[in-house]
C-alpha cells in the first residue's frame, strides 16, 4: 500500500502577537480532522511551531491531493473565525485568498508532501519552523544528505554510497534543477548557499529514486507582493536502511546555523533547535526555532510524536543560539544582522525610504 504523508501549515493567529499558539485553534483542528480519521485520513497529529500551526496527516489520496488541502484549507479558515474572536494576533495571516482553488500551494500555507511505498521499518523525522524562511532547510539538507563529516553513513554504508540528487527551485524565475551528488556538490552549493531565492524541495537516493526528503517552498511575499509575516517551513525526512540514520539526520541541528526570518521577517539570526514545549519564540521575537517530531509510521498511523530535538545533547546548540543571538543583537538595525537590502525590499523598510525620497539631493 502507498501511503502518502501531508504536512500542511499556516500561522492563523498569535498569541501573544506572534509568540504562540492559543489551544483554542489547536482544539478546533483536532476536532475537524478527527471527524475524517478512518474515512478521508488513516491518521493525524496537530502540532504548532511558534503562531504555526501544524497539521500531520497521513492517508492514500497521493500528493496535491484535493479533497486533503481542501480539508486542511477548512481547518484554517475555521481555526481563523475563532482567532478573530479571541482578537489573536494576525488572525487568517496566511490565509491569502478567500476562496478555496483546489490545492491550497499558492493561498499561503505551507506544504511538504510525498507518496511512498512502507518499508518493512519507516521511520520519519518531520521538522517545524518558525521565523524563518524555506530556505532555512538548504544548510541541513546537504549536511544530512551529501556530507560525510555529518553523515557517516554516506561513507559506510553500501546502500547510501551512491549518493543522492537535489531538486532546486528557483523561487524567483519559477524553474527547478536536479543536482546529483557527491558529483555535482560544487554546483549544488553554488546555489543553494542563496537560501533567499534557491530551495531544495526534493532529495531522492540515487540507486533506485526513491524519496528521502521534502520541503515547504511558498514565500508568502512572492505570493502576495508584500510582507505578510514569514513563510515558516517544514519538512518531511525518512530515515534508517540505506537513508541517513535518526541521528544523522538530526545532527545538522546541533549547530545554530544563521537564517533569515527573526524579527518583522527582516533579521539575521541562530536557528534554535528544541522541544515542543519551548517552541515559543518570545525574545525580539525569536531566536529562530526549529522541532522536529519523529514518528514511526505502520500502516499509515503515526506513532508518535517523539520530541527529537529536546534531547540534552542538544543543549550546547541551545546555549550557543543564546551567545549568537547577543552578538547579533548588539548590531541594532545594522546588516548582517538586519537583513541586505534586496530582501529589505520585501518587508515594511520601502515605505520609509519612499517617504524620504524628495529630500535628497544631487551631489
Ligand atoms: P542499532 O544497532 O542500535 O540498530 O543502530 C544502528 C545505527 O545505524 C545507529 O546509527
Ligand atoms: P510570523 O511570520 O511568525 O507571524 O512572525 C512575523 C513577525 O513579524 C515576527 O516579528
Ligand atoms: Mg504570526
Ligand atoms: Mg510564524
Amino acid at each position: 500500500m502507498k501511503v502518502t504523508l501531508s504536512v500542511i501549515k499556516a500561522d492563523i493567529g498569535g498569541f501573544p502577537g506572534h509568540s504562540s499558539m492559543h489551544p483554542a485553534l489547536m482544539e478546533i483542528a483536532r476536532q475537524e480532522l478527527g471527524k475524517q480519521k478512518g474515512k478521508l485520513l488513516i491518521d493525524f497529529k496537530v502540532l504548532h511551531c511558534g503562531d504555526d500551526l501544524e497539521l500531520i496527516m497521513t492517508h492514500t489520496k497521493g500528493v496535491d491531493n484535493k479533497l486533503i488541502h481542501k480539508l486542511a484549507w477548512d481547518v484554517f479558515v475555521k481555526g481563523t473565525a475563532e482567532a478573530k474572536k479571541l482578537k489573536l494576533y494576525g488572525a487568517g495571516q496566511d490565509l491569502l485568498k478567500d476562496t478555496f482553488s483546489g490545492n491550497v500551494k499558492g493561498m499561503g500555507p505551507g506544504v511538504a508532501e510525498m507518496e511512498f511505498e512502507e518499508r518493512k521499518s519507516e521511520p520519519v523525522m518531520i521538522f517545524m519552523a518558525d521565523k524563518t524562511e524555506p530556505g532555512a532547510w538548504n544548510y541541513a539538507l546537504y549536511k544530512m544528505f551529501a556530507d560525510p563529516f555529518s553523515t557517516a553513513g554516506l561513507v559506510i554504508d553500501p546502500n547510501m554510497h551512491d549518493g543522492f540528487t537535489f531538486e532546486v527551485h528557483d523561487l524567483f524565475e519559477h524553474k527547478k534543477v536536479l543536482l546529483k551528488c557527491p558529483e555535482e556538490i560544487y554546483d549544488l552549493l553554488a546555489f543553494i548557499g542563496q537560501p533567499a531565492r534557491y530551495v531544495v524541495k526534493h532529495v531522492f537516493r540515487n540507486s533506485d529514486k526513491m524519496i528521502a526528503a521534502s520541503t515547504s517552498t511558498q514565500r508568502l511575499s512572492l505570493l502576495a507582493g508584500r510582507y505578510v509575516g514569514k513563510d515558516d517551513p517544514v519538512m518531511i525526512v525518512r530515515a534508517q536502511s540505506g537513508l541517513p540514520a535518526v541521528g544523522e539526520v538530526l545532527e545538522p541541528f546541533s549547530f545554530p546555523y544563521t537564517v533569515a526570518g527573526w524579527m518583522r521577517g527582516s533579521h539575521h539570526g541562530p536557528f534554535m533547535p528544541v522541544g515542543f514545549d519551548q517552541a515559543t519564540p518570545s525574545r525580539f521575537d525569536g531566536p529562530p526555532r526549529v522541532i522536529c517530531a519523529g514518528f514511526q509510521l505502520s500502516g499509515g498511523v503515526l506513532e508518535g510524536p517523539c520530541d527529537m530535538l529536546k534531547d540534552v545533547s542538544f543543549d550546547r546548540a541551545r546555549k550557543m543560539a543564546n551567545e549568537i543571538a547577543d552578538y547579533l543583537r548588539r548590531h541594532g538595525p545594522f546588516e548582517p544582522h538586519r537583513l541586505s537590502a534586496d530582501e529589505m525590499e520585501y518587508t515594511t523598510l520601502p515605505g520609509v525610504i519612499k517617504k524620504l525620497e524628495k529630500r535628497f539631493r544631487k551631489i
